[in-house]
């Protein structure tokens, strides 16, 4: 587009959002609503994009400036209307020459081909104006494009404007307008401000373009409903749910299986390769990107996480997580930032991780607390095992190296390493380094205290139980009711030879 300068308007207070948080600055589909129209803007390829703040213009402008540090950002004193916004967005200019096209900023469903279709219509038409329009079933609210007997365009009527005729026209203006920069500076000073509501409307422009004998027209779009906007919060959530099922549409066009689209939510910067399935009550927010085959859900919330080809992710809440191809995940897991599981290894039911590279094929299954670890590839960690990464003060580092095995219900106390191929016994605590190859245990022998229940539990059903098994032993009959354990005899030899504690689950 050649010369070109976006408009976006963003000054109005948005008082019936009813928040702290001004309108704009709401948010669906993973970006605030100003950030959709800068992102669909950005389509056009403008030369600059001009923003008018007026209400929290700190709040605003800062969120801008994060998003497209080039904005110029006009502020607007006194909300005179849509007229007053632009003229001060032209006086922030230094030129005045190409093309102008204005939008607001609180249309969230705004794309960007729409944008560039119209602007090289307008430019091509060499119009002074242009209208982006559509015809809709219910036109209150709306400025009604208004034409003469030829079908040509005269005018824009506002609502509170418009005769009972006008009012009856269904063809409305979406806001988007289209301008000749010259024609735009040279008029703005002409707006005047005797109508319904006292303001400087940018659509009277229309009318004084007529006037001066210019051209003006209007692009007609069956999908008017994209430069809806949201007043409150009734309506955001309307717009987020049409956006997310936009959203839904497309990658099911580009090949994603998703079997409940209605409690899918996708967001906006999300990417998803051919053959990923997205199983019911799922939330892929964010940046996430997921490769293909991979399976997510049911139930899971991913939010900036990235998920290899064909791995499968259960009921899995996941912030900042790097999960490799073929690997599996939950059900019930909770990755924290820093998570990076390697291909073809397994976190799984109950487990919680932070800050912890896992290598490929390395597997913590069940039930345990991995922070600030390093595990090697192959390793297997027991049931139960809690990385103890904070001593009170501050967090340590854990190393477990490759191929080890860890048995069930250990603790690792960090800083602490465990070296390639090294196992440990069920319920250790580990506080010194494990050499490579070598096996750990920290828990005392098992002593037997024979007939404890008989004296220590007398007349509970724990002691009749062991009475009934230790007379059926004696007899050689069966026990009316087997109980539930054995009483164990110590193991011989090695105190940690049946502390395989592995699960191998
Ligand atoms: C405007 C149009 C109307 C169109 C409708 C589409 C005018 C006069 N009317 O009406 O033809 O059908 O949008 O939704 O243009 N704003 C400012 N500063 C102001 C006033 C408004 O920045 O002084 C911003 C608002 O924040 C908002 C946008 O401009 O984003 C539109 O303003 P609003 O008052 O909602 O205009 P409408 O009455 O809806
Ligand atoms: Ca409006």
């Amino acid at each position: 587009m050649n010369n070109l300068t976006v408009v976006v308007l963003a000054a109005g207070g948005g008082t019936r959002m009813k928040s702290k948080r001004m309108k704009v600055l709401h948010e669906l589909g993973g970006r605030s609503m100003i950030g959709h129209v800068l992102s669909a803007v950005q389509a056009m390829e403008p030369h600059r994009v001009v923003a008018v703040v007026g209400h929290q213009r700190d709040e605003v402008t800062a969120h801008i400036h994060a998003m497209l540090p080039d904005c110029v950002v006009a502020v607007q004193d006194t909300l005179d209307g849509t007229g007053g916004a632009v003229r001060v967005a032209m006086e922030a200019l230094p030129t005045t020459s190409g093309t102008v096209v204005v939008a607001y900023g609180d249309t969230p469903l705004l794309q960007g081909e729409t944008l560039v279709r119209f602007a090289a219509e307008h430019e091509a038409a060499q119009r002074a104006v242009s209208i982006l329009g559509g015809v809709v079933a219910d036109p209150f609210g709306y400025g009604r494009i208004i034409r003469n007997v030829d079908g040509e365009v005269q005018a824009i009527v506002e609502e509170k404007d418009a005769t009972p005729e006008q009012r009856e026209v269904r063809e409305i203006n979406s806001g988007i307008l289209a301008f000749d920069a010259a024609f735009l500076s040279a008029a703005l000073p002409r707006l005047t401000n005797d109508n319904a509501k006292g303001e400087f409307y940018l659509t009277q422009l229309v009318q004084i373009a007529r006037d001066d004998g210019l051209h003006v027209g209007a692009h007609l779009v069956d999908d008017v409903q994209q430069t809806e906007g949201a007043n409150d919060r009734a309506q955001l959530a309307a717009l987020g749910a049409e956006l997310n099922r936009r959203i839904v549409t497309r990658w099911m066009r580009d090949g994603v299986t998703v079997m409940d689209p209605a409690t899918t939510w996708i967001d906006a910067d999300v990417v998803l390769a051919e053959d990923v399935t997205i199983l019911p009550g799922t939330q892929l927010l964010g940046a996430t990107v997921v490769a293909e085959d991979a399976v997510i859900g049911p139930d899971c919330t991913l939010k900036d996480c990235e998920i290899g080809a064909g791995a499968r992710v259960v009921r899995t809440h996941g912030e900042l997580a790097v999960i490799g191809g073929g690997a599996t995940v939950g059900p019930w897991s909770y990755l924290r930032p820093g998570t990076q599981l390697g291909a073809g290894g397994k976190i799984g039911a109950f487990v919680e991780t932070k800050n912890a590279v896992i290598g490929d094929g390395a597997k913590v299954p069940h039930l345990s607390y991995v922070g600030d670890a390093e595990i090697g590839e192959g390793t297997n960690i027991g049931a139960g095992t809690v990385f103890a990464n904070y001593d009170g003060v501050q967090k340590h580092r854990t190393t477990v190296g490759k191929h080890a095995r860890t048995a069930s219900n250990n603790t690792f106390v960090a800083p602490v390493e465990i070296g390639d191929g090294a196992a440990t016994g069920a319920g250790t605590v580990v506080r010194r380094n494990v050499p490579p190859g070598a096996l750990a245990v920290s828990t005392g022998p098992q002593r037997i205290i024979e007939g404890w229940a008989a004296r220590r539990r007398a007349g509970t059903p724990q002691a009749e139980a062991a009475a009934a098994a230790l007379a059926a032993a004696e007899t050689g009959a069966q026990p009316e009711s087997q109980p539930e354990s054995q009483p164990a005899g110590e193991p011989a030899g090695d105190p940690a030879r049946r502390d395989d504690g592995d699960t191998g689950g």
